[in-house]
């Protein structure tokens, strides 16, 4: 089906509004919509952490379904960056501001006063939470609590979907998923940060947000490793390799036999679309929290995922494209599975790529964007629409 993109470009820089352009409708393949209902179509959406590389993601997603887009971040965390490479600046109300800055937070959030809301921002790297564990836990925690500070004034209803992590679990290494009732925890600083935030967002719900009558409705969403076209976030393995393989290097690898529940970005991103919309017409789910993972037998062992991507990239065998290194810098846990039956039966959500197709799109986008004159926005787009088809 052929719809039109309502593509306004506005351009704001810091922290003002001003300068909103509109360029007019261009058309394109829109039958992205179509999976939600146009719920997000012409709402106002504030999605902190849109410079990053699942804010960048979602961003996009939501452009495609017609959404009116305000994001709060910091400068994109990598070079290159997702961000920067679609143009979003230019497509979006950009906003450059520490989400540890409450005042200025809650500026943006009453002046935009948005019908939905994605909480993203978070220093998410796990060795960085070793290097400097208070910026972290400050941006992590205290972060997390300014948004929902900046949530409280507001009288028009907004749903907010809060991102937190699979690492927010209390990691036992047991052989089964954890589900949502299960004890959170971490024993690093980064998973730590994320319980914390769960333990925050949780006491605003019963302090402030209980009523799920009033103006802000809200969740929790844990999902877990993600990867995808557009990551190059440092000590991150995937785009760890795709910044070395295009120099034709091999990657020094720790924790081959880790298994982490992998999954395109696209799934988690669709789970918190789903959730938010039946968040808003839903009222018993007012403060849940809920998983969003792969099927089970999707879980790979990093050596794994490593072996299937370097032979998709073209490497003839996986000892040329990387080496196991045993000195690990810090320790990260080992088995992690996310139970994702509670989204499966409440939301209707199922991961609906399997590990193939997962991998696929990661390399063909990365592939296209070292190519150089490949048009990586519509290349996104496609990728958005094969996933919505
Ligand atoms: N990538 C994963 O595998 C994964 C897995 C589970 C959960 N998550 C969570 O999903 C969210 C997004 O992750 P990502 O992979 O896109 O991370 P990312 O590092 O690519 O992006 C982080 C975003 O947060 C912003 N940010 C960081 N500190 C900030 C601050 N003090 N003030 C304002 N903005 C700040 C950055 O500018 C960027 O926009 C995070 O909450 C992360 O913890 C990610």
């Amino acid at each position: 089906m052929l719809l039109t993109w309502d593509d306004r470009s506005c351009n704001v820089g810091g922290d003002g509004l001003e300068g909103c352009v509109q360029n007019g409708p261009r058309t394109m393949d829109y039958s992205v919509v179509m999976n939600f209902d146009s719920a997000f179509r012409g709402k106002r959406v504030l999605v902190t952490g849109h410079t990053g590389f699942k804010g960048s993601w979602l961003t996009s997603w939501l452009l495609l379904m017609g959404a009116e887009v305000c994001g709060v971040a910091l400068d994109p965390p990598t070079e290159p960056s997702m961000f920067a490479i679609l143009g979003l600046e230019k497509r979006c109300r950009h906003h450059v501001l520490d989400i540890r800055n409450s005042s200025g937070l809650s500026k943006i959030v009453s002046d935009f006063a948005p019908d939905y809301l994605f909480h993203l921002a978070a220093q998410a790297i796990v060795s960085r939470s070793y290097a400097d564990p208070v910026d972290t836990i400050s941006t992590n925690v205290v972060g997390t609590a300014n948004v929902l500070e900046a949530l409280r004034p507001l009288t028009k209803r907004c749903v907010a979907v809060m991102i937190t992590s699979d690492k927010c679990y209390e990691n036992v290494e047991w052989v089964w998923g954890y589900r949502e009732s299960d004890a959170l925890g971490g024993k690093d600083i980064y998973s730590a940060s994320k319980a914390a935030a769960e333990a925050v967002i949780h006491a605003y719900h019963h302090s402030y947000f209980s009523d799920a009558e009033g103006p802000i409705r809200l969740a929790r969403a844990r999902a877990g490793n993600v990867i995808g076209g557009g990551d190059w976030a440092a000590d991150r393995i995937v785009a760890d390799c795709m910044r070395a393989w295009n120099r034709n290097d091999t990657v020094a690898i720790r924790c081959p036999r880790a298994t982490r529940p992998w999954q395109h970005v696209l799934e988690p991103l669709g789970g918190y679309l789903a959730l938010a919309v039946a968040l808003s017409k839903r009222p018993e789910l007012q403060g849940e929290a809920f998983n969003f993972g792969p099927l089970a037998e999707q879980n790979r062992t990093v050596n794994e995922l490593l072996t299937t991507i370097s032979s998709q990239w073209g490497f003839i065998s996986p000892d040329q494209a990387f080496r196991v290194v045993e000195d690990r810098p810090f320790s990260e846990s080992h088995l992690l599975k996310l139970n994702c039956d509670k989204a499966r039966h409440m939301l209707g959500w199922h991961a609906k790529w399997d590990y193939s197709d997962c991998v696929r799109e990661l390399v063909a986008w990365y592939k296209a964007f070292y190519q150089g004159d490949q048009d990586m926005v519509e290349i996104t787009r496609a990728q958005i629409n094969a996933y919505c088809a």
